[in-house]
């Protein structure tokens, strides 16, 4: 069993390819002392994101890479590895970020990524999983913070939450009620991080006592 990390304040990367609500309730765990990190930066691959708005708002560095600039994923990445390296980031943050993976982006950040999924996985993975979850007829469902390894919302699972399904739900009150969870338990992962009580062994992780 390893830690993943030493006991540290976190230097954050966000990536987010759309409204941002976990990227501002990381920043706000953040403001209020809960979460022992730094935003550095955040990077979206869509120029109309709202979470770049937010993240100038709160005079957070917010870039913008347009993958139609760049020939392959290979060279998108190898840019977007090379503007994080500018900022000595210690983790990066995806949330919301719409975009497999590709090993250029995950052998410069290995076990450095973590990235949330409102399901609970390995159930429902890819896209639209609250509508998934939904058709498929569960009785709960939620959301995951996990590692990121080259499957798609396969990682190590660091954090769940778990939240019934009534049968009035919608896809947009079930994404609601899976949000406000997401909103708990992503800053809350960092923080076990942040102090050092992570740890793997294979592809489990225990958060261990301080
Ligand atoms: C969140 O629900 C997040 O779990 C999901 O996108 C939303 C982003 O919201 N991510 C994925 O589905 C990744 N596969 P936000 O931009 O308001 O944080």
């Amino acid at each position: 069993m390893r830690q993943l990390m030493a006991a540290k304040r976190l230097n954050l990367a966000i990536l987010a390819s759309g409204r941002g609500s976990n990227f501002t309730a990381i920043s706000e765990a953040i403001s209020e002392n809960k979460l022992n990190a730094q935003i550095k930066v955040l990077i979206s691959d869509k120029a109309e994101a709202l979470a770049l708005e937010k993240a100038r708002d709160l005079n957070i560095k917010a870039i913008h890479i347009n993958l139609r600039n760049y020939a392959s994923m290979a060279d998108y990445e190898t840019e977007l590895v090379k503007r994080l390296k500018e900022f000595d980031i210690d983790m990066v943050v995806l949330a919301g970020y719409m975009r497999l993976v590709g090993t250029t982006f995950l052998q410069a950040f290995q076990n450095r990524i973590v990235n949330i999924h409102p399901s609970l996985l390995p159930a429902f993975k890819g896209l639209n999983a609250q509508k998934q979850a939904l058709d498929y007829g569960v009785k709960y469902s939620g959301c995951t913070v996990h590692l990121v390894d080259e499957g798609m919302d396969t990682g190590p699972i660091i954090m769940q939450s778990v939240v019934p399904i009534y049968n009035d739900d919608t896809e947009e009150s079930l994404t609601a009620r899976i949000l406000e969870e997401e909103h708990k338990i992503y800053w809350q992962s960092l923080q076990f991080i942040a102090a050092g009580q992570l740890y793997i062994r294979d592809r489990q992780v225990f958060i261990l006592e301080k």
